[in-house]
């Protein structure tokens, strides 16, 4: 059945971004970030795709949110508000993996069935939180996993998955 899922990674501290990039390089994060999205459908702020030089990722439906009407780029499907993303998500198929950044997770905080953490072991700079007022009690984790370090990964990272707590 399709979901929504966000999936972000952050330092201990819920720090997300610096100067509209992440404050890390870990491309086994990336790998894993790329094998849960393949295939299914990607929603993204305009800040966080243009943070990635409106790179469009490969075997995803990608889309980007942005309030302006006027707002395009190639093979990206652009949507300007919350009721608009979820009509879409409706009446397909795929599950919508909501890649962040910040406002993106506050905008789906209510919308997401699982959730898909990476904690990186370390402090970093930045200027990009997490929503720290986001509700993590209304999930559960049901996995996670530990990656070392190693001479591709500068730093240790935990990937958590969380399902939502159905009343
Ligand atoms: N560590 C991670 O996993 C991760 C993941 C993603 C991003 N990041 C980092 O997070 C930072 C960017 O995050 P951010 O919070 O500043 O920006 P963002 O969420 O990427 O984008 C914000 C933009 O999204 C649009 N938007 C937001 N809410 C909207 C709404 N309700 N309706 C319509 N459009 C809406 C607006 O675009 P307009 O201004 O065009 O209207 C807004 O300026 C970057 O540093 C990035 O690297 C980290």
């Amino acid at each position: 059945m399709k979901k929504i899922i966000g999936i972000w990674a952050q330092d201990k501290n819920g720090l997300i971004g610096s100067k509209g990039i992440l404050p890390w390089h870990l491309p086994s994060e990336m790998k894993h970030f790329k094998s849960s999205t393949m295939g299914a459908a990607i929603i993204s702020g305009r800040k966080t795709f243009e943070g990635m030089n409106k790179r469009v990722l490969p075997g995803r439906v990608n889309l980007v949110l942005t309030r302006d009407l006027n707002y395009q780029s190639d093979n990206v499907i652009v949507v300007h508000d919350r009721e608009e993303v979820l009509n879409w998500f409706g009446k397909q198929d795929k599950s919508l993996y909501v890649t962040g950044g910040a406002e993106l997770f506050r905008l789906f905080e209510h919308d997401f069935d699982e959730l898909l953490r990476t904690v990186v072991e370390g402090d970093f700079e930045g200027d990009t939180w997490f929503p720290k007022d986001f509700d993590l009690s209304k999930f559960e984790m049901l996995s996670s996993q530990m990656y070392e370090a190693d001479e591709k990964n500068s730093h240790a990272f935990e990937i958590q998955n969380f399902h939502k707590v159905r009343n």
